[in-house]
């Protein structure tokens, strides 16, 4: 029997694999095709205090080996996915709500409001590179630390931090360390890679109306990146602080790629997108064999286990 169970701060998930906040986990009718899936959780879309639109359309288009999005975190308001947590919990599967917002009042009042919920786990989002006008906050060092205590002080369940993709080994120590002082139980890494740009050549027009055409890269271009960020804080966070591995994971291989190089969940954001709540159900059937032709019973039997050359 192959175990892909995993834990966070006690919650269990009987799979590794589930969606990432973005795509389709905005309406209870999508996430309740989340929830009937083989998807080990259930996330929803980041929320904020006001509901949002979003950016205007066209703002996600797919691309040979990706997505190019602007979406502009639109979502229903907070009030909303708080009241829809019994249904969803109704399902049985751990149940993550992923909180955005401008400053840290804002985080705050959300985290309180979910602490009288039954949602299990709470997911920060401080990587958003889509809101006009707005940084991503994990680029703020500053600020990240700020929020991070204000939820630290409020929140009731466990929480992390969902991060944009870091480049330079001196912003992950710096990111790392300010991580290692917090309270969180886990990050989620990578967002979307931001501001990524892609042309139509024939008409000569960018593929997407906001920010001129910019939007985060998602899917296969940002697996290694995304498997760097994965590696680089599992060597340097505490180890009782998980990582949920995001960024091109497609099939059973990237998911194996991912335990290896140290996460303990994956999320799938893109190709969930493309190929639909089935992934979720042929991932794991890949993962599984993969385990099975190593000989890997769980998923501790090669957790981290990366080998580098001497
Ligand atoms: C968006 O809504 O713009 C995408 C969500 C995110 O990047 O966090």
């Amino acid at each position: 029997m192959i175990d892909i169970s995993a834990d966070i701060s006690g919650v269990h998930f009987d799979s590794c694999i589930m969606n990432a906040s973005g795509p389709l986990d905005t309406t209870l009718e999508e996430l309740t095709d989340i929830a009937t899936s083989s998807a080990g959780g259930i996330v929803m879309k980041s929320c904020t205090v006001e509901v949002r639109e979003g950016n205007p359309e066209p703002r996600y288009v797919d691309v040979e080996w990706g997505s190019i999005n602007s979406m502009g975190l639109p979502n229903l308001g907070y009030k909303y996915y708080n009241e829809i947590t019994p249904k969803l919990k109704s399902y049985g599967k751990p149940l993550i709500a992923s909180i955005a917002g401008a400053e840290s009042q804002e985080y705050k009042k959300i985290v309180e409001s979910f602490n009288t919920s039954n949602v299990d786990i709470l997911e920060i989002n401080l990587s958003c590179p889509n809101v006009v006008g707005r940084p991503q906050i994990g680029y703020d060092f500053e600020m990240s630390e700020e929020i991070m205590g204000v939820v630290g002080d409020v929140s009731d369940k466990p929480w992390g931090v969902k991060l944009p993709p870091y480049f330079d080994f001196v912003h992950f120590e710096e990111m790392a360390s300010i991580l290692n002082n917090s309270k969180i139980s886990f990050i989620v890494s990578i967002n979307s890679i931001g501001n990524a740009l892609f042309i139509d050549w024939e008409t000569e027009k960018v593929l997407i109306k906001p920010k001129g055409g910019f939007g985060g890269l998602g899917g296969k271009y940002i697996k290694p990146t995304a498997l760097a960020n994965v590696r680089k804080f599992h060597e340097l966070l505490d180890k009782s602080i998980k990582i949920v591995g995001v960024g091109g994971v497609y099939s059973g291989i990237d998911a194996f790629e991912f335990i290896l190089s140290g996460a303990t969940l994956l999320q799938l954001g893109t190709s969930f997108a493309q190929e639909g709540p089935q992934i979720f159900e042929r991932v794991t059937r890949e993962l599984k064999a993969i385990m099975e032709k190593k000989g890997y019973k769980s998923l501790e039997d090669f957790r981290g286990k990366l080998k580098v050359m001497n």
